[in-house]
C-alpha cells in the first residue's frame, strides 16, 4: 500500500484540452490561462503541442505560446512532440521539458500520428538520444491503454509491452490513459497493477477521459492501488481529435476536490482553480464539464 499523502496533477488543459474545441482561442488567451494555472500551485502544465498544424489547428501557435507564457520556477512546462521535428522547434521555443506519444492499439495510432505502434517508436529513439544528451526530460504516453475507438479491447498485455518500451527507452514518467474514456474501476486497477509489474509505481501517471463519466472512480481505484501521479484539464475541456465521441479529460477542480477530501495533498490552491476554469469556460462560451466549478460558481450567483 502507498501511503504518501501528496499527489502531483499533471495538467494537461492548455494542451489536452485545448486542442479538441472548436473555438480558436488567441495566443494571448492561451498565455492567460497558462499564467493563471501557474499561480494555483501547480507543479506541471502542459502547454502545447509541437505536432503538424495541419493535423490540429488549435495548437499551431505553439511557440508563441511557449516563449510567452511567465515560467514560474520549480514548476514543470512539458510540450507535446510527435517526432524529432516537433522536438526540434519545442527546444528552439525554450522547452526543456517533452512528452512522446504512442498507443497500445495499432489503428488508433494509425489515425493520430500516421504511424505503426513499432515506427513511433522509432521516430522517439533519436528524440529520446538528442533529450538526453540535453538534460531533458521526457514523459511517455500509452494512448488506448482501457479500449481503442477502432479495434474496442485493448489486451492489457499490449498496454504492458507498450508501457515497458517507452520506460527503457528513457522516459521518466510513463502516463497510461484511457483516450476515450471507456474503462471501469476494477479494469482501470487491473490494467495499472500490470502496468506496475514492471516499471515502478512512482513512475506511472494516469490520465483519464471522462466519456462515461467514470474519471473519478477510476482515479480513486487507481490512487488505492498506488499511483500518485495524476493527469486533468481544467474545465474538462477537449478530447482527442483522432478519437471520435471522445469528451474531455476529468476536470482538474474535481480530482483536486476529491482528493483534498481524501486528505491527499496537491498543494493546489483549489478556489484559484475553480476561478480559472470559470473563466476558461467563459473564453470558450460554453459551460464548464468540472462539476465543481459549477457547484460553485452557481452558489456564488
Ligand atoms: P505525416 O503527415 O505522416 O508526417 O504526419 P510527415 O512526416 O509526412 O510530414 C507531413 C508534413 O507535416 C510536412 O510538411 C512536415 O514538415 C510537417 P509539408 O512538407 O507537407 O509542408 N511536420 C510537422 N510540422 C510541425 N511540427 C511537427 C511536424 N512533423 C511533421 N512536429 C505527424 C505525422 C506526426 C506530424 C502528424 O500525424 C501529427 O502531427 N499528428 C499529431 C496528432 C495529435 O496531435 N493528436 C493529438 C495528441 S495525442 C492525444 O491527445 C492523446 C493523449 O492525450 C493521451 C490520451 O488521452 O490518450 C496524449
Ligand atoms: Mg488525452
Amino acid at each position: 500500500m502507498n501511503t504518501d499523502s501528496q499527489v502531483r496533477i499533471v495538467e494537461v488543459g492548455p494542451r489536452d484540452g485545448l486542442q479538441n474545441e472548436k473555438t480558436l482561442l488567441p495566443p494571448d488567451i492561451k498565455i492567460a490561462l497558462i499564467d493563471r494555472l501557474s499561480s494555483t500551485g501547480l507543479k506541471t502544465i502542459e502547454t502545447t503541442s509541437f505536432v503538424s498544424p495541419r493535423w490540429v489547428p488549435q495548437l499551431a501557435d505553439a511557440a508563441e505560446v511557449f516563449h510567452r507564457i511567465r515560467k514560474v520556477p520549480g514548476v514543470g512546462y512539458p510540450v507535446l512532440v510527435p517526432n524529432e521535428q516537433g522536438y526540434r522547434i519545442a527546444r528552439e521555443a525554450g522547452a526543456s521539458e517533452v512528452s512522446v506519444f504512442t498507443a497500445a492499439s495499432e489503428a488508433f495510432n494509425r489515425a493520430n500520428i500516421n504511424a505503426s505502434i513499432a515506427e513511433s517508436l522509432q521516430r522517439f529513439q533519436p528524440v529520446l538520444e538528442e533529450a538526453k544528451a540535453e538534460g531533458v526530460k521526457v514523459r511517455g504516453y500509452v494512448s488506448t491503454a482501457l479500449g481503442c475507438p477502432y479495434q474496442g479491447e485493448v489486451p492489457i498485455a499490449d498496454v504492458v509491452k507498450v508501457a515497458k518500451q517507452l520506460y527503457e527507452m528513457g522516459c521518466y514518467e510513463v502516463s497510461v490513459a484511457d483516450t476515450i474514456g471507456v474503462g471501469t474501476p476494477a479494469k482501470a486497477r487491473a490494467m495499472l497493477h500490470a502496468v506496475a509489474q514492471e516499471i515502478p509505481m512512482h513512475a506511472l501517471a494516469v490520465h483519464f477521459h471522462d466519456t462515461y463519466g467514470q474519471a473519478l472512480a477510476n482515479i480513486l481505484a487507481c490512487l488505492e492501488e498506488g499511483v500518485r501521479v495524476v493527469d486533468s484539464a481544467v474545465s474538462g475541456t477537449g478530447g482527442c481529435p483522432y478519437a471520435k465521441g471522445a469528451t474531455g479529460n476529468v476536470a482538474s477542480e474535481d480530482v483536486v476536490y476529491m482528493l483534498h477530501g481524501m486528505g491527499l495533498t496537491t498543494g493546489i490552491d483549489l478556489d484559484m482553480l475553480v476561478a480559472t476554469g470559470a473563466w476558461l469556460s467563459a473564453q470558450l462560451n460554453k459551460p464548464s464539464a468540472s462539476r465543481v466549478t459549477k457547484a460553485r460558481t452557481t452558489a456564488d450567483t
